[in-house]
């Protein structure tokens, strides 16, 4: 049976093999961009018009069309063809469909090379604000578990052996400092992907004479592209957001990692909701912390889009190579896991049950105030090398009496240094501790309650973009 006219089965004297237009096709997963390319089919049609490649007849039954194809996107009346290849040719074939001939005149001045890449930077420049406005919101919901949680003392870690205690606002803030440099990285991203390709062409430009500023003014973007070769081939915008988009998931992941140990028994920290946790289909008492866990796996994925589309781009000549095709799937899984996992941990942070008690002891437990008793020496003028061996003594003599540092008689401390007095119990105390690491970006009360502030201003001050 002879297939439908292909938009470009001029020259062609057989039919496509059947295996090769699904090959081919990539209208499955580039229907996503539908909207995106009726918007940009419009400011190039209106463009056209205004420069009068068109006449204003012409343009108003293409924008009609137009406006038409927009609503059956929205309400989901096209039936999107395989055998039609691609998003663009599809809803090319509807607009003619609905206003005959003068559809054919839309593609003057234009190639899907630059189509395809208008759609795609449009589209990911609309994820990529969606995105930075959950970053922003998981921002939010550790600043306010912080506040909520001051006061809480727990052990901070180095080669997950206790090290030094920390109040939990502290860790919650490093959290979020990590997001704070995933939305620097997605608005720093979000400046080479808002860039206009159209009117480009297939990759030298055109003969008509067309005005890419209007086009890519119309369409939101900061400005064209410059150099009509580079605007059909860089993907560089996509190869960026999946590397941001690779952070922010490893960072998601850590968190994670950190909320399932810590709800482990051995830790006993915190409690995750009912809500965002399953059970065992066999163990009766299980609950486990899936989605932390799933946030976790799912950043396999991302990284794995990154390698994919760096591999795809590496070895491939200016301009456009079909390769290219293979840029969407990755990109758009990306955002579709981003949202989800970013979603997913806003809503957890929230309700979050920190055990006190539990994080306390544990602070307490593994003499992780020997670094301030060495302190304590080096301050009264004995070189922190030998102040750190006396205490190392000392830590030694508790660990055989099976007792905290604190719990030492006078005897003993005065016995390794002179230098110690009774004030040394004072020193020693959890809160002291924490409390007197005034240092710029150090755990102390006073320190964490200005960070806390700080943050607030800066979310007040600064929308995300
Ligand atoms: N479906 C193609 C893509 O996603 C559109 C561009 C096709 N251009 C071409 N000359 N075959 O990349």
């Amino acid at each position: 049976m002879k297939q439908p006219k292909r938009m470009w089965g001029g020259r062609f004297q057989e039919d496509t093999d059947a295996l090769v237009e699904a090959f081919n096709a990539s209208v499955d997963v580039d229907q996503q961009l539908a909207m995106e390319d009726l918007e940009g089919s419009m400011a190039h049609a209106r463009m056209l018009g205004n420069v009068g490649v068109l006449t204003a007849e012409e343009t108003d039954q293409l924008i009609a069309g137009l406006e038409g194809l927009m609503d059956d996107v929205k309400e989901g009346r096209i039936d999107f063809l395989v055998s039609l290849e691609d998003v663009h040719m599809n809803l090319e074939a509807r607009l003619t469909e609905r206003v005959g001939a003068v559809g054919g005149k839309l593609h003057t001045a234009r190639s899907r090379n630059d189509q395809v890449a208008t759609d795609f930077r449009l589209w990911l420049t609309r994820q990529i604000r969606v995105l930075q406005r959950l970053v922003r919101q998981n921002r939010e919901a550790l600043v306010e578990a912080a506040e909520a949680n001051l006061g809480i003392v727990m052990p901070g870690y180095t080669h997950l052996q206790v090290a030094q205690p920390v109040l939990l606002s502290h860790h919650l803030l490093a959290w979020e400092a990590m997001f704070e440099r995933d939305e620097a990285r997605l608005a720093d991203a979000l400046k080479r992907t808002n860039l206009s390709p159209l009117g480009a062409g297939a990759l030298a430009g055109t003969t008509f004479p067309i005005d890419r500023h209007e086009t890519a003014a119309a369409l939101g973007f900061d400005a064209p592209i410059g150099n009509s070769l580079d605007a059909v081939s860089d993907r560089d915008f996509a190869v960026e957001f999946l590397a941001a988009a690779s952070l922010v998931m490893m960072h998601l992941s850590r968190m994670s990692e950190e909320l399932i140990l810590w709800s482990s028994q051995g830790f006993g920290f915190v409690s995750q909701p009912d809500r965002h946790t399953t059970g065992s289909s066999i163990m009766p008492q299980k609950k486990n912390p899936d989605v932390s866990e799933l946030i976790r796996g799912k950043t396999g994925r991302v990284y794995g889009s990154l390698m994919g589309l760096l591999t795809v781009m590496k070895g491939l000549p200016l301009a456009y190579n079909k390769d290219m095709q293979e840029d969407k799937e990755g990109v758009m899984d990306a955002v579709a896991t981003l949202r989800a996992c970013l979603t997913l941990q806003a809503n957890m942070v929230p309700d979050l049950e920190f055990h006190e008690d539990a994080m306390r002891a544990a602070a307490a437990e593994a003499y992780s105030n020997a670094t301030d008793l060495a302190d304590y020496l080096a301050a009264k003028g004995l070189p922190f090398r030998e102040a750190h061996d006396v205490v190392g003594r000392l830590v030694a003599d508790a660990i055989r009496e099976g007792v905290p540092l604190e719990a030492l008689p006078l005897d003993t401390f005065q016995a390794a240094s002179a230098l110690i007095e009774d004030d040394v119990y004072d020193a020693l105390k959890l809160e002291a501790v924490v409390d007197r690491r005034t240092s710029f970006g150090g755990t102390a009360t006073s320190n964490v309650k200005a960070a806390i502030a700080e943050r607030r201003k800066t979310f007040e001050e600064q929308p995300p973009q």
